[in-house]
């Protein structure tokens, strides 16, 4: 093992004879082995407090609840390893793509999805290709752009832009706007958005402490100075500096050609409740599958689309998914509305039942809270039966033997406590899989920790590692 504690392929591959497939008995076998061997060397290691989080353009755009990279990447060279013939993966619910650069340095071909446009734009441009010197050679062109812009137009028009920008901060916006529509390379322009999406978050006048939009006190605006072009020019310098590192070690894995990836990258904003894409639509596709799922529906967990909806305001959608429009924009909560549990409606005696057949504990849960609430129970309800599809989805796109890694951690509604790692886990079993190993993790909640007691300071999530059988 080196010293970030990841496994070395050669020494895994000690494991069977060379040039022999394990059989998936085996390969089960070496995860756990692997799983545990690293385990018992350091106690610590799926819980990484130490973890560089700079790792693959990570601290590029802080985008909620990522993962962390170094553990993806283990587990996913864990099972590259074990299993011998692992060409792609799927991330369902991509977020800002983490697992996926983690397969990128494996060489796998790399599908993912996400329904929020700010979480695909921003995993392909840490996907690549990657033209930092192209970019590192346009910079001077695009400052000067913006330095010597005169123009008063303002570029983004919706309802409440004077509630979350000053007219100082609009103005520096849209001349920041006006100098990326000008280049004429997408893939640097999409470099571009993402640095103005940061600087959106850090420039408007919403609050950066929470992931639901909530203005500033007003008198804090009247007094508070910021400057976008500043901010984008810092953010800039760092980013790119960002991108760098990432495609040299992808580099150094001899994982580029030119700056492009070698493998396939195939990303969509698109409902994995809805459809999951492969290569011609073909089923049995996916050797891999490693995704981290909301624990609830957006609205009432994680607003990733509220998160996202000022600096989308400002974004030319087009450059980030032909599927990308106004509509994703029609209300702050638009997009979170298209996630997981995000329609809420009167479920049928059947359709619970399909739900509670695959799971029995989640009937139990269920009725507890539809005894103190019924209309949380709906939501919970909504979350499960989406999430439901979607595991069905992904299981008919798996290969048989392929595998899935699951992180999964649980949530409290009306004081019941919902196990998402037990439900899922029967959901994703009853479709004809076996659970092989389940890891589990500890995080110290930094944002959580400066204002509650030592016992709210930890979050527990589970890692849960699937192979499908039939
Ligand atoms: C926990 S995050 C994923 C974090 C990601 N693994 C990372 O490291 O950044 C969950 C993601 O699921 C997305 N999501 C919610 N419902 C979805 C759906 N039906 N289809 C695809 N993505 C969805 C959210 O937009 C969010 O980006």
């Amino acid at each position: 093992m080196n010293s970030i504690g990841t496994i070395n392929p050669a020494s895994a591959s000690t494991t069977t004879e060379a040039g022999h497939v394990p059989t998936p008995v085996e390969a089960d076998a070496i995860i756990c082995r692997e799983v545990d061997l690293l385990t018992r060397e350091n106690h610590q290691i799926w819980n990484s407090p130490d973890h560089d989080r700079s790792q693959y353009v990570h601290s590029f755009f802080q985008y909620p609840a990522m993962m962390v990279p170094i553990v993806q990447k283990r587990i996913i060279e864990i099972i590259v390893n074990a299993k011998g013939d692992v060409t792609n993966m799927l991330d369902s619910f991509m977020g800002s793509g983490t697992s996926l650069v983690a397969g990128m340095e494996m060489g796998l071909n790399c599908y993912g999805q996400d329904i929020n446009p700010l979480a695909v734009l921003v995993s392909k441009t840490r996907t690549g290709p990657f033209y930092f010197g192209a970019i590192e050679e346009r910079r001077h062109a695009l400052f000067s752009h913006i330095e010597q812009d005169n123009d008063e137009t303002i570029e983004a028009n919706f309802k409440g832009l004077y509630k979350w920008f000053t007219p100082a901060v609009v103005a520096e916006l849209s001349k920041i706007v006006r100098a990326i529509k000008a280049e004429s390379n997408q893939t640097i322009r999409r470099f571009y958005w993402v640095i103005l999406a940061e600087t959106i978050r850090l420039t408007s006048n919403d609050r950066t402490s929470t992931f639901k939009l909530h203005a500033r006190p007003l008198t804090e605006i009247a007094t508070r100075i910021v400057s976008p072009i500043d901010v984008f020019k810092k953010h800039f310098a760092n980013s790119l500096e960002d991108l760098r590192e990432h495609a040299l070690q992808l580099q150094n894995a001899d994982r580029l050609l030119k700056g492009a990836y070698i493998g396939k990258i195939n990303l969509n904003l698109l409902s994995s409740k809805e459809q999951i894409v492969t290569t011609n639509d073909q089923e049995g596709f996916f050797d891999l599958h490693v995704t981290s799922p909301p624990y609830g529906d957006n609205k009432t967990t994680v607003t990733y689309g509220q998160f996202s909806y000022l600096p989308l305001q400002w974004i030319d959608l087009q450059d980030i998914d032909e599927r990308a429009n106004k509509t994703f924009l029609a209300t702050t909560s638009q997009i979170d509305s298209f996630g997981l549990g995000g329609i809420i409606r009167q479920f049928t005696i059947d359709e619970l039942q399909v739900l509670f057949d695959a799971s029995p504990r989640l009937e139990v849960i269920y009725h507890r809270i539809h005894a103190i609430d019924p209309k949380r129970a709906r939501k919970v309800a909504a979350f499960f039966y989406d999430i439901y599809q979607t595991i069905q989805n992904i299981h008919r796109a798996m290969k048989v033997n392929g595998y899935q890694v699951w992180t999964v951690g649980n949530r409290t509604v009306a004081g019941v406590n919902i196990p998402n790692n037990v439900i899922m886990t029967d959901f994703i079993l009853s479709q004809g899989a076996i659970l092989i190993k389940t890891i589990n993790r500890e995080i110290l909640n930094r944002r959580m920790a400066r204002r509650n007691s030592q016992a709210a300071l930890m979050t527990f999530e589970d890692i849960l590692i699937f192979r499908k059988i039939g």
